[in-house]
């Protein structure tokens, strides 16, 4: 199934419980929500507080992207505060098997992610104890920020990999969707599309972009990738 999970990061912070209600109303049943230390990532975001207040707010699922340094630190102050997915990124972990057993063992979804430009093996070889793929089609640490091209590529193999072991690994990209490059991914493999900026900001009311966005991925879907 093909879904755009909005991004916190671009909703007024002074009013996340009032983006999360109208992001509901609209249609949205996951939240995706950017969690950043200043190592890692220069941005400092959130940390387990405003995810459990993001996860009293909503029955939604909260699909919780760690860009920190040592992840493993973390997993158990975010599955407390009630994360139904953990992300990691393959960059900051030289122990990431273990990681994400630890992430297994808290009864929640696991999930690997991946800079722009870090080789996709490490996903290809995790894949099997993965509930999701985090395919970055920006560098982590900012919203507002352009599609990078090559993302589609990364997706299409991914997705190839996916399919041919017949896992129910979902895959997800991340930075610059709007309604051009909504098409690209869902075309090239995407099922689910982090949208922050173009739910959040921008023309006419959040029901209309949000609406345009899944139009737009569900066209998508329809259409061959072009680079397979
Ligand atoms: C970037 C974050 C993204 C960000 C996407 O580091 O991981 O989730 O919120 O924002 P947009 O959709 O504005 O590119
Ligand atoms: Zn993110």
């Amino acid at each position: 199934m093909l879904r755009i999970a909005p991004s916190l990061l671009a909703a007024d912070p002074a009013h996340l419980g009032d983006a999360i209600a109208m992001a509901e109303a609209a249609g949205a049943d996951w939240f995706h929500l950017d969690v950043m230390d200043g190592h890692f990532v220069p941005n400092i975001t959130f940390g387990p507080a405003t995810v459990r207040a993001c996860r009293e707010a909503s029955q939604a699922t909260m699909d919780v992207h760690l860009m920190v340094a040592n992840p493993a630190a973390w997993v158990d102050p975010f599955a407390d505060a009630g994360a139904d997915i953990l992300t990691i990124h393959a960059e900051t972990d030289p122990h990431l098997h273990r990681t994400l057993q630890r992430i297994q063992a808290r009864g929640i979804r696991t999930g690997l992610a991946v800079n722009p430009l870090t080789p996709l093996d490490v996903i290809h070889d995790a894949l099997p104890l993965l509930d999701l793929v985090l395919i970055m089609s920006v560098n982590p640490g900012f919203g507002g920020q352009t599609w990078i091209e090559a993302t589609s590529d990364r997706l299409a193999q991914v997705r190839t990999w996916r399919d041919s072991q017949r896992l129910s690994t979902l895959i997800e990209v991340d930075g610059g969707v709007n309604d051009t490059t909504a098409r690209l991914a869902a075309a090239a493999g995407a099922d689910v599309l982090v949208a922050g900026s173009a739910v959040f900001k921008g023309e006419g009311t959040l029901e209309a972009r949000f609406r345009r966005l899944q139009d737009a991925a569900t066209e998508g879907r329809g259409t061959p990738n072009p680079s397979r």
